[in-house]
């Protein structure tokens, strides 16, 4: 089948996220507002499966991370220190003709906010001098609007790690090199949300603050500090790992994450940051980028941010943020490597990549064309379908329920009995489910040798296998965990 151009593909997985209920505009019934959001019934199941993946792979499956919740709303000092109040912000210049207001830097390309569905400011009237503008939505805390009461919406969720590094660290029973990850939500005032969900201003994050033993201090320890050499094995850390290593392994960590839920490498591009670049207390960033239709972009960056963040909030706080080390025998501020991810951005890429037009038999072998979310198992938002094959037959509609309520305590079930069963199973090919049940005759043992077997149905091969029920879980469960 010949490959939707871009644009087209684009409408197309817009116009099937809403009518299967992936994501809708918020406050559409109102006409929307412009870089919010909202996710339907399978949207919802998908964005869960995601971040629920990601604290598992970091909080189980690692000994050396933590979770944190911290609130949205925190001291307006925490971004004084971080640097978000006076340098978060898009330089930005008005129209004196049209009053639109535009990022200096896109002048030729921005969407004119007075006619939003103009690409750029039509009347091209004189503008103002770049202003910077402030990302970060304020608000007031209490009944009084004053400045004494203005606050934040967190910009990012990485700050309160830091602030919390102490408190932390005092219970976690951790010794540094340890991380601390979070999944919340962050606010930006975008200038210039687009596509789609890709830049919203309000998203989640999914961040860890990995601290790590400065340079001096792993050498002192090991005597040494590794240097990083071509196609060296980063897995394992080692006693003499410095900066260079820990960010090297938190790259490595994360694109084998994004292979576990279907990312493969050949979706992902790695761009690392030049010099020139970089904040100026940042040694490294590399970002992880997803080949979007509408271009190649940022699903996650990975920066070693060295002490910057924990020595600016000792700073501005007056509170030590530093830690005592045991086997160096002396006390230092930690520095950090930061794996920075968008829950949205990334299921934005899941739904881009699992989108999949391709031709099947239908019921009588004509070929036709069918729409396919090829999700993997493990973030489908519903893992299998339960079908009787006839909605008139009350023994198959009887056992098809049993089955139904066998699977249920273990994954997301879809019961569906109406229309034809091929009309069914496209119906979950469409939701990306990726396992179909279907209770036929033979399951009541018509053929007494199938007595209690099902079909169980490949959404990507449209293959079925003959199984027994009582090996149902166990084989499901074996392929969405
Ligand atoms: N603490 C570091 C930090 O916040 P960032 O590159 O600004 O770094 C990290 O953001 C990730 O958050 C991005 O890679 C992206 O996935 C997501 N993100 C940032 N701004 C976003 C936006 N406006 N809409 C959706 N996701 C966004």
């Amino acid at each position: 089948m010949a490959e939707p151009k871009t644009n087209e593909l684009m409408e197309k997985i817009v116009s099937l996220c809403k009518r299967r209920g992936f994501i809708f505009q918020s406050s559409e019934i109102y006409g929307g507002i412009n870089g919010f959001w909202d996710y339907g019934p399978l949207g919802a199941e998908l964005k869960r499966n995601v971040r629920d993946h990601w604290w598992r792979a970091q909080t189980q499956y690692r000994e050396d991370v933590v979770g944190l919740d911290a609130s949205i709303i925190m001291h307006p000092k925490i971004w004084e220190a971080s640097g978000h109040t006076t340098t978060f912000s898009d330089p930005m210049v008005d129209c004196k003709t049209c009053k639109g207001r535009f990022r200096a830097d896109q002048l030729d390309s921005t969407p004119c906010p007075v006619k939003p569905s103009k690409m750029v400011c039509e009347c091209d009237g004189e503008k103002t001098e770049p202003r910077a503008f402030n990302l970060m939505f304020k608000t007031y805390v209490g009944p009084i609007e004053t400045v004494d009461n203005v606050a934040f919406l967190r910009p990012e969720t990485a700050q309160a790690i830091f602030a919390q590094f102490q408190n932390v660290n005092a219970c976690a029973r951790q010794k540094v090199p340890f991380g601390i990850c979070q999944i919340g939500k962050a606010f930006r005032n975008e200038i210039n949300p687009r596509n789609y969900t890709f830049r919203s201003r309000e998203f989640e994050q999914m961040e860890i603050e990995f601290f790590i033993r400065p340079d001096e201090v792993v050498q002192k320890i090991a005597g040494n500090v590794a240097t990083y050499a071509d196609g060296m094995d980063t897995s394992a850390p080692q006693a003499n790992w410095g900066w260079e290593l820990w960010h090297r392994h938190w790259v490595e960590e994360r694109l084998k994450w994004y292979e576990s839920i279907g990312l493969g490498r050949d979706t992902l591009e790695l761009y690392w940051q030049e010099k020139k670049e970089l904040a100026h207390y940042a040694k490294a960033c590399v970002d992880i980028q997803y080949k979007f239709p509408f271009g190649t972009q940022e699903l996650e960056g990975i920066a070693a941010r060295g002490d910057f963040d924990l020595t600016q909030h000792q700073k501005h706080s007056g509170k030590s943020m530093e830690y005592f080390d045991e086997e160096a025998k002396a006390k230092y501020v930690p520095h950090v490597i930061e794996p920075s991810a968008g829950v949205d951005r990334l299921v934005l890429a899941l739904l881009c990549n699992a989108y999949t037009e391709d031709t099947v038999p239908d019921e009588k072998g004509k070929p036709e064309t069918r729409v396919v979310m090829k999700f993997h198992p493990r973030i489908a938002p519903i893992k299998v379908g339960v079908f009787p094959l006839l909605k008139n037959k009350p023994d198959l509609v009887k056992k098809a329920k049993e089955v139904r309520d066998l699977l249920r305590p273990h994954m997301t079930v879809f019961y569906d009995e109406a229309g034809a069963i091929g009309r069914r199973y496209r119906r979950q090919d469409e939701a990306g489910t990726p396992f179909g049940v279907t209770i036929d005759f033979d399951t009541l043992g018509e053929k007494p040798e199938l007595l209690d077997t099902v079909t169980l149905r490949d959404r990507d091969t449209c293959k079925q296998d003959r199984v027994k029920i009582s090996d149902l879980v166990p084989l499901l469960l074996q392929k969405v965990r």
